[in-house]
């Protein structure tokens, strides 16, 4: 039985949802506090140049798989390759890849709604400083019923909108969810520059120290490009396989991309004024978020206002993630399973949820139980966001490059674009046959062996 397919409501659903599905933790959490630890405005450089040169052509060649399929990441490998064990294997590996990140990304975009329900309490109103703010994280996410309890209703939120389908389900929510993102983030961008001292912060994100560059700095830039756009799993596949063949995928693409990445510029732009502004220094860490900032707004005036609103927001970013990551695994099995789009998500939701409980208690009762020196979260995300992405994105840029072809491909880029540019196409080529597949490999070997 072939599955009745669900497609775009319009463009601008199409790239609202992809952009929600890029826009995630990786923007608001990761990108500010790697900027901080590594340079300021030299970080931001070599992030926009790797998001250049290697994000927006896998983007367009990971887009225009689904989109010429028209099916789910396994399906879609098997078609245009013609069967191919070895290829069918590579969409294989993005399902593997969804359920590993949704997995340990849920338990995060739990914490956040978490912080939400505790602002709303009032929990950080006593608590002044980042020390006592750590305690208090620590305490809460170190509390099984707590974390658990988010994370159960976190996938709960994922699964109901994924329930309800592609137009119905994901459009909608991204109509909804990602204007009102970027209101709150201007909201609390105007609180932040708006302080005293505020200047020295929009410094540090607009001038750059080269000396603060190596080779970990590049390798941190290109992972970070790959997780923030969410390439290399399918997800941007699955999405594309929804798109109509009479919109312009090279302008979607820009757009998704511009959207990113003007996200997370946003997102220092949130922090970092505000961090100087209260004399706090930049390089945090992964803890900024959760042990810095809560205590931070109790030194701004309507902090206690700013903190709910923040963690709205970033709960908003996380939902659009969760969602694409469980859409690709939905997929997955709707179509290689034939099982109802509704079966599939509820059964899914379980397994998810499951799997992310050793990840949950990482920071509690199995802190202490290490894989190769690291707690299974850490694990499970050095080994999906460091191997497993870069590996996809290789496998991506060499298919269409290489294996499908140029050929079949640009043909397939151009239906729904009017008047192509043929400097432009050849740069493409060059990159995706290339110079990005060569320099993710470079990446992918370090990480492994550096
Ligand atoms: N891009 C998302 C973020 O920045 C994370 C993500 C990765 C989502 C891979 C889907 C697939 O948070």
């Amino acid at each position: 039985m072939e599955v009745e397919r669900d497609q775009w409501g319009s463009k601008i659903g199409f790239i609202l949802a992809a952009a929600g599905s890029a826009i995630g933790l990786g923007n608001i959490w990761k990108f500010p506090y790697l900027v901080g630890e590594n340079g300021g405005a030299a970080f931001i450089i070599i992030y926009l140049l790797s998001i250049l040169i290697i994000g927006l052509p896998t983007v367009i060649a990971e887009v225009l798989i689904g989109r010429t399929a028209q099916k789910n990441p396994v399906g879609s490998f098997r078609q245009l390759s013609q069967n191919s064990l070895f290829w069918t294997a590579v969409g294989g590996i993005g399902v593997f890849a969804g359920f590993v990140i949704l997995s340990y990304y849920n338990v995060i975009a739990g914490w956040c709604a978490g912080y939400v329900v505790e602002s709303v309490k009032g929990s950080f109103a006593a608590i002044n400083d980042p020390a006592m703010a750590g305690e208090f994280f620590s305490g809460l996410s170190g509390n099984p019923l707590w974390t658990l309890g988010f994370h159960a209703l976190f996938m709960f939120m994922t699964v109901g909108i994924i329930y309800f389908g592609v137009s119905n389900g994901i459009e909608k929510a991204a109509k909804i969810l990602m204007p009102l993102l970027l209101f709150f983030m201007l909201a609390l961008v105007v609180r932040g520059v708006t302080l005293d001292g505020a200047q020295a912060g929009i410094a540090y994100l607009m001038k750059p120290d080269f000396s603060a560059i190596n080779e970990r700095t590049i390798l941190l830039a290109l992972g970070q490009a790959f997780f923030s756009l969410s390439l290399g799993m399918g997800a941007l596949l699955t999405y594309g396989s929804y798109m109509s063949k009479n919109d312009n995928l090279v302008n979607c693409s820009l757009n998704i991309v511009i959207l990113d990445t003007f996200i997370a510029l946003l997102a220092g732009f949130m922090f970092f004024p505000a961090l100087f502004a209260l004399g706090l220094h930049p390089d945090q860490g992964p803890a900024l978020i959760f042990n810095i900032l809560p205590s931070m707004f109790n030194a701004i005036p309507a902090g206690g206002f700013f903190r709910i609103i923040f963690f709205l927001l970033l709960s908003m970013a996380a939902l659009t993630s969760t969602i694409s990551l469980m859409e690709v695994i939905t997929a997955f099995f709707t179509e290689e399973f034939n099982l109802s789009r509704q079966k599939a998500t509820i059964f899914l939701g379980g397994v998810v949820f499951l799997l992310g409980v050793p990840s949950a208690l990482s920071f509690g009762p199995m802190r202490d139980i290490h894989i190769f020196g690291k707690t299974f979260f850490g694990v499970a995300d050095f080994f999906a966001s460091n191997i497993l992405l870069p590996l996809g994105g290789i496998f991506i840029l060499v298919f269409v490059g290489w294996f499908w072809g140029m050929k079949k491909a640009i043909p397939n880029l151009l239906q729904g674009i009017q008047g192509r540019s043929n400097i432009l196409l050849n740069i493409w080529k060059i990159l995706v046959k290339f110079v990005a597949p060569v320099l993710v490999l470079i990446v992918l070997l370090f990480k492994i062996f550096g």
